[in-house]
């Protein structure tokens, strides 16, 4: 297997992937060693999940975080102003697991929102008891959601997610866009032999129902690291399904640092977005940033390393040291994923863990 280019700069003749840590410049933001800058937090508030989907968790479930690792919402909050008043960040995206589980969801959401300047709030999650509580959230202040959904017929959807549960997750949808939630955004992953044939039904469910549908290329991200390549639905191949029924022109529409391609359903101005994380990686435009319910910091889905700002929380060091750590994080932030190279490991912990 060849690396693939991911079309970055590199600094002073170094290797790929490292950064020169003496040169960072002086400034408050998040930058790194290849002059990207992280202004999208993405949050996971629980690593708890009421579904089992194949490509995620075994089907017992894994080993929760321990309550007292998990950051309080006092805690959590102190980093997320931290992150917003003296980093940068201007969107903050609430993960899990499954975000829906966190007790007290809509007070945090509220908090946020009191920020300023106002961060965007968005929500990844499977949209399992979102029909009730979608009209609070948005009252809370949440903008958008982000709602996994790989299959429209309810044996597959219990065959995938291991749970009966696709009506709830329609109920989810609808009630999203009610609340004006909008756009809803649909993530589905296809997988080999199981739904690669809904490629079609799921474009022409969303285009029927005004949702903003993408398909995200399967990443080695499994706690059960089953992971394997010739499984992988690509992204051509996700293009050449939807081709056989619709007619995709690219989208004139600016990418920025988008994962999604996006490609206009024929003629317009309806689009469906293909996020090739494995075929075509995005790195080089990445601006995100993690963090884990028990207060470790990432500054990539596929980081080797975290940093612990929890103990430097809860030990009462200042937001200023604890900005400090962050941006130390994100200087050092590896060029690419390198999925595509032979050395690639896949990160200890899994995708429920770290947040989408
Ligand atoms: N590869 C690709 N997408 C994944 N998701 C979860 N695990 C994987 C994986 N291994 C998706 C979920 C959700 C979002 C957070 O990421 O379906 O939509
Ligand atoms: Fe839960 Fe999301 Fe993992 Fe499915 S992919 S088991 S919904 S965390």
């Amino acid at each position: 297997m060849t690396a693939v280019d991911l079309g970055l700069p590199r600094i002073g003749g170094k290797a790929p992937g490292v950064a020169d840590t003496a040169t960072r410049p002086d400034t408050p933001y998040l930058v790194d060693g290849f002059g990207r800058v992280a202004t999208d937090l993405r949050v996971s508030l629980t690593d708890r999940c009421n579904l089992r989907c194949t490509y995620c968790m075994p089907e017992d479930g894994l080993d929760w975080l321990p309550e007292s690792n998990t950051l309080t919402d006092a805690e959590l909050l102190r980093l997320l102003r931290i992150a917003v008043e003296r980093l940068g960040i201007t969107d903050i995206r609430l993960t899990g697991g499954e975000p829906l589980l966190r007790n007290g969801l809509e007070g945090l959401v509220e908090a946020i929102a009191g920020f300023r300047p106002r961060p965007r709030i968005s929500l990844t999650t499977n949209a399992i008891g979102l029909a009730r509580r979608a009209p609070r959230l948005a009252a809370a202040g949440l903008d958008r959601v982000n709602v996994s959904l790989d299959t429209l017929q309810e044996d597959r959807f219990k065959e995938i997610a291991r749970r009966d549960r696709l009506r709830h997750v329609l109920d989810g949808l609808d009630a999203a866009r009610e609340a004006g939630l909008n756009p809803v955004k649909i993530n589905a992953v296809l997988l080999r032999g199981v739904n690669e044939d809904e490629a079609a039904p799921l474009l022409r469910f969303a285009l029927d129902h005004g949702y903003h549908l993408r398909f995200i290329e399967q990443m080695p991200l499994d706690a059960q690291h089953g992971w394997d390549r010739e499984n992988m639905i690509t992204a051509e191949e996700i293009l050449a399904k939807l081709r056989a029924e619709f007619d995709l022109a690219p989208s004139s529409t600016e990418r920025g640092a988008a994962p999604a391609e996006r490609w206009q359903v024929n003629g317009g101005p309806q689009e469906v977005g293909v996020i090739a994380s494995v075929t075509r990686p995005f790195c080089a435009a990445c601006d995100r940033t993690r963090l884990t319910a028990d207060g470790q910091l990432r500054n990539c889905l596929f980081s080797q390393s975290e940093t612990d700002l929890r103990t430097p929380l809860r030990a009462g060091e200042s937001e200023e040291q604890i900005a400090d750590h962050w941006r130390a994080t994100m200087w050092v932030k590896a060029a690419g994923h390198g999925i595509n190279s032979d050395e690639f490991t896949q990160p200890l912990r899994p995708m429920s863990a770290i947040g989408g």
